[in-house]
This record gives structure tokens, C-alpha cells and sequence, in this order.
């Protein structure tokens, strides 16, 4: 209790609770624009489902939550009382979300795809290469002095040009990870996904033919049947699925047997995803297996020994993190928000990026229950 809240534009009709500072000017405009009071918890503690219901009171109309929150059916049925009417989570993925509570007390649930797409595969890449080439254990290594002249063995990794990597959950973010490896370092593609992802397909034979006619070797794009068939074919692994209880240690100590003893995973999803004790394990004894992580399983923290093992590089979940991405989420859940406040339409297209600049967003743009509530 007791946290410090601001209020922007108290004079406003409607009252949206937001449960952390947002960055970015354009977020608060559109609420503004809503005529919204804006309630913004200054802290980064991680709030209690107490503190949150207590903050939405007898009278909110929307709230913008965190990843690190319980949105659960109890609170959306508190802020349903309350009068709201809208939820937005300040993330694409909403597995901390009860999105059948939300449903049941009638409140939409937005989501901010499409502007994080690129960034958060950008991190996964990162990772790849900080993993798979040595980079934190050899500055590690710089930084305490231990350089003493160049040897033709020290710190050798990964070759990637020409490698297999594999993708498990193909969607819009593996797909750019997919790419961005295919088209950087000529990489083969094998995924699994349950749905086949024929424009990947078609893009990454298309650019085959230009390799070709290139004089350079052909790459190829292949689903394959499980994941146990990308384990075991691949040489780079990256996670890029939802969480839910089908995903949950969907990396386990088995699945990890079946990985190439050299081979780099990746995991920009959700930390529960791997079986963080096998995998740690597992490091241990493959000293040549690297991991990259930008999310741990019982965030925000580590599972005893990850800290201790030079073959894991580990970032504090930060693969949406760069202003243009973290501005644009604010934006899209601003305007999920003030969208259904003011009985907006639904953003149709995929492309949410016309919604970031110029006029403020006259849609909604991504509601992940609209079906279920009749809502275009
Ligand atoms: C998300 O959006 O789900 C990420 O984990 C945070 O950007």
C-alpha cells in the first residue's frame, strides 16, 4: 500500500486506472483525448490484486495493466462493478490475463501486437550471437584484465553462416527471427508451428531464387512435424510461442537430450516455456550447449546455479525494449482503451503502424476477446 499515484487531466469524465508510467507523450493524449482522468501508479513495485482493486475503487471505467500483474476473474469482476468497460494489457502476450473472467464480466481485453515484432526478434537474434559467439564471458573475461595476447583457441563458438536454425511457434515474431537469420547469415529454416506458415514459405523461396541467381547456394523453409524433429535437426533453437499450459516446460530434460551437444537455444517468450532446473542442468553438462534468455521462468528470479554458468547469457525480459517499440505499445493499449470508451470500431488491418503518428486513432486496435463479445 501507499504508492504514489499521478493524475493527469483530473478534470475528466471518464477514470482510467494505469498501474505503471508509460512512455511516450501519445499514450496520454489519446486518454485525454478520451476526456479520462489518468491514474498512473509512479512505482515499480509489482502491484498486489489488492492494492490494484482497492486503486479502481467504487468507480474506474478502464485500466491498462502489466505482464506482471494477475489480471484474474475476480479483478475484472471488480472493475466491472466499478462501471469499467475496458482492459488493456501493456504487452502483446496475455497469458497473465483470465481472458474468460475478462469475458464473462463483459470487458474487452486489448493486446499491443504488430509494433514489437521486429524488435523483439531483433533480441532473439541478439542473444543468438551473444550466446553462440562467447560475447559477455569474453568481455567478462577483458574487463578483469585476464587478456594477455591473442591465441588461435580462445573463446571459439559457433560458426552460424549457412547453419539450421529452427523455430518453435511460428508466428509473427519467429517469423521475423526466421527471416532475419534466412536473409543475414543464409541460414536453413525448420519450424514447428500447428498452422503452416505458407508466407514465410513463399518469401524464403523467393529469396532461394535470388541467392541463385546470385551464383550463392539455395536456402530452404521446411515445417517440420514435431518439435522433437527441430531439436534434434537444428543447430540454433529459438521459442516463440504463447505460454500456456500446452507450452508450459515445453523445453524439457528429455526435449534438451534430443539438441545437438553444441547447439544455442533461445528464449524470448515466456520463461516457463523451458524447465529452467533441466536446463540448467543440462548446461552443465554440455559445456559446449549455450542459452540465450530474455525471460526466466520465476521472473523476476533466477533458479540457483543459472548465475553461476558462463555457457547462459540472461537479460531481464527486455527483447521489447527500445523506445520506438515500448512508445507504440503504450500507444496501441492507450488506444484499446479509449477506443471502447468511446464505442470506436475495430482496427481491421494487420498493420498497426498508421496508428503510432498523425491524427489520434479513431479505432481499436487489437481486442483479443472480441469475438466472444460481439464486438467490430
Ligand atoms: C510482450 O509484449 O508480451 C513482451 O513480453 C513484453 O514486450
Amino acid at each position: 500500500m501507499g504508492h504514489e499515484w499521478t493524475v493527469h487531466n483530473p478534470e475528466g469524465k471518464r477514470r482510467v486506472v494505469v498501474t505503471k508510467e508509460l512512455p511516450g507523450p501519445r499514450w496520454l493524449d489519446i486518454l485525454v483525448a478520451a476526456d479520462c482522468a489518468v491514474e498512473v501508479c509512479e512505482s515499480p513495485d509489482v502491484l498486489s490484486n489488492d492494492e490494484i482493486a482497492e486503486h479502481i475503487g467504487d468507480r474506474c471505467d478502464g485500466a491498462i495493466g502489466q505482464l506482471t500483474e494477475d489480471w484474474n476473474a475476480d479483478l475484472f469482476a471488480k472493475l466491472a462493478a466499478a462501471g469499467g468497460t475496458a482492459y488493456s494489457n501493456y504487452a502483446v502476450g496475455y497469458n497473465n490475463v483470465d481472458v474468460a473472467g475478462a469475458t464473462a464480466a463483459g470487458i474487452p481485453v486489448g493486446n499491443t501486437p504488430g509494433v514489437l515484432t521486429e524488435t523483439t526478434a531483433e533480441m532473439a537474434v541478439a542473444l543468438t550471437f551473444a550466446a553462440g559467439r562467447r560475447v559477455v564471458e569474453a568481455d567478462t573475461f577483458m574487463r578483469a584484465g585476464r587478456f594477455h595476447g591473442w591465441l588461435p583457441t580462445m573463446y571459439m563458438g559457433t560458426r552460424f553462416y549457412g547453419a539450421t536454425v529452427g523455430v518453435i511457434g511460428c508466428g509473427r515474431i519467429g517469423a521475423a527471427y526466421g527471416r532475419m537469420m534466412v536473409e543475414g547469415f543464409k541460414m536453413n529454416l525448420v519450424y514447428y508451428d500447428l498452422f503452416r506458415n505458407e508466407g514465410l514459405e513463399q518469401y524464403i523461396s523467393d529469396y532461394s531464387d535470388l541467392l541463385v541467381a546470385h551464383g550463392e547456394s539455395p536456402v530452404t523453409c521446411r515445417q517440420l512435424g514435431s518439435v522433437e524433429d527441430v531439436l534434434r535437426e537444428a543447430d540454433i533453437v529459438s521459442l516463440h510461442t504463447v505460454l500456456d499450459e500446452s507450452t508450459t516446460h515445453l523445453i524439457n530434460a528429455e526435449r534438451l537430450a534430443l539438441m545437438k551437444d553444441d547447439a544455442v537455444l533461445i528464449n524470448s517468450s515466456r520463461g516457463p516455456v523451458v524447465d529452467e532446473v533441466a536446463l540448467i542442468e543440462h548446461c552443465r553438462t554440455h559445456p559446449d550447449f549455450r542459452a540465450g534468455l530474455d525471460v526466466v521462468e520465476d521472473e523476476p528470479d533466477m533458479k540457483p546455479g543459472l548465475v553461476d554458468l558462463d555457457n547462459i547469457v540472461v537479460v531481464p525480459h527486455i527483447a521489447s525494449a527500445t523506445v520506438w517499440t515500448r512508445r507504440g505499445m503504450a500507444t496501441l493499449a492507450a488506444a484499446n482503451v479509449a477506443g471502447i470508451l468511446q464505442g470506436y470500431p475495430l482496427w481491421e488491418d494487420d498493420d498497426v503502424l498508421p496508428l503510432l503518428s498523425g491524427d489520434l486513432p479513431k479505432a481499436t486496435p487489437s481486442i483479443v476477446n472480441a469475438a466472444e463479445l460481439g464486438l467490430h
